[in-house]
């Protein structure tokens, strides 16, 4: 015989309204153009692959060291060495990616009922986590042009997201801007500098201007590494502390590890290659711009969002893509109807992307 379970009276009450994070689209066979999901377009550069391949060996069996040392260390001493932060070794946690650092930091700080502020349109994520928290969950609107409205320097709360560059607009926002949010806000503003790579701003140097302040950097997009997810957050170090105290006891892997910290000694090969992706930000946008009925916002990051005048065709510039292999991202939310997300890939993929607009406009626009 087998022993019954009742589901429904088992489960979490909150999981009842609860609604996952739903991710952009991974393919698992060949073929297919992604310009969904912000990745770098270009693998690991050959001396990480070699360094990370170097590692495959009796080390596998052993844990990884839970507390990221050498990888704190060189992200303080030498990737953010010329950008003027905190340099104490407490004052950086490593997460298994940036998407769990966000998660640690509802774990740190956020009871039921607690009041958490988001903007919109922002990172889905940070809504998904309020509720999976039971956060009271306060959402802006952010003005038509995606800047910051003039009524959150009023809100209260426990935390504050700060997508900068914001996904899916691609715009960062100023540093005076999130100064004075740091300042107005009585809990912690987060800033998620996930893309901040391909931008030539960072609120790094507002660590040492504000305690209520925790910046959170990822591997995944500047680093390509994705897969291996590492993300590290910097922040004052009572806070780090907390974070610490809740962390699981192995949260990043070994390779990862390795990995990023072969990233950081070739950072500057590394940058150099992303030089390319912000060439064909521009070289995209300037000619996606001279369709009739397309603009192109600018942006800081390694996409782009594209507004139709005509908000009937957007659909189908989606659904033709898909035809034709190519996955861009649409969100199909309010006030998002009308604007496509697009990725920068290689110059072959934007170049095949370009083709397929043109195509697809000739029927429609
Ligand atoms: C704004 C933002 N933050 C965080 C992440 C997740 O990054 P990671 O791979 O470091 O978890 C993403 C991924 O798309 C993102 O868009």
């Amino acid at each position: 015989m087998v022993y019954k379970m009742d589901l429904n009276v088992l489960l979490r009450e909150n999981l009842k309204k609860f609604t996952s994070y739903e991710p952009g689209e991974q393919p698992t066979e060949e073929g297919w153009t992604k310009l969904n999901t912000n990745e770098n377009p270009y693998p690991p550069i050959p001396e990480i692959l070699e360094d990370i391949k170097k590692a495959i060996n009796d080390k596998l069996r052993l844990y990884p060291d839970p507390t990221s040392f050498e990888l704190r260390k060189e992200i303080l001493n030498v990737l953010l060495r010329d950008k003027d932060t905190l340099t104490n070794r407490n004052s950086i946690f490593i997460g298994n990616g940036s998407d769990e650092i966000l998660d640690i930091i509802f774990k740190v700080f956020i009871d039921p009922g607690d009041e958490i502020i988001i903007f919109y349109p922002s990172y889905g994520l940070y809504k998904v986590l309020g509720t999976l928290y039971n956060a009271k969950i306060k959402e802006i609107p952010l003005n038509e042009d995606f800047s910051i409205p003039d009524s959150a320097y009023s809100v209260k709360g426990k935390l504050m997201f700060i997508n900068s560059p914001n996904n899916p607009n691609g715009k960062s926002f100023g540093n005076a801007t999130i100064l004075k949010l740091c300042g107005s806000f009585p809990g912690i503003v987060v800033v998620d500098e996930a893309y901040a790579d391909f931008s030539n701003q960072t609120c790094l140097s507002l660590l040492k201007k504000a305690k209520n302040i925790i910046v959170n950097r990822s591997f995944s997009k500047s680093f390509s590494l994705a897969s291996l997810r590492i993300g590290f957050a910097l922040a004052d170090p009572e806070i780090i502390k907390e974070m610490n105290r809740v962390k699981l006891p192995y949260n990043t892997n070994y390779l990862g590890q390795i990995a990023a910290l072969s990233c950081i000694k070739h950072n500057n090969k590394i940058f150099e290659q992303n030089k390319k992706i912000i060439s064909e930000r521009q070289r995209l946008s300037d000619k996606l711009d001279k369709f009739n009925g397309v603009s192109v916002l600018s942006s800081d990051a390694n996409f782009i969002f594209i507004k139709f005048e005509d908000k009937s065709k957007t659909l189908k510039f989606v659904w033709d893509l898909r035809e034709m292999k190519i996955l861009i991202r649409h969100f199909s939310k309010p006030g998002l109807y009308n604007y496509i997300r697009v990725t920068i890939g290689t110059e072959e993929d934007n170049d095949k992307f370009l083709d397929a607009f043109k195509e697809i406009a000739n029927k429609y626009l």
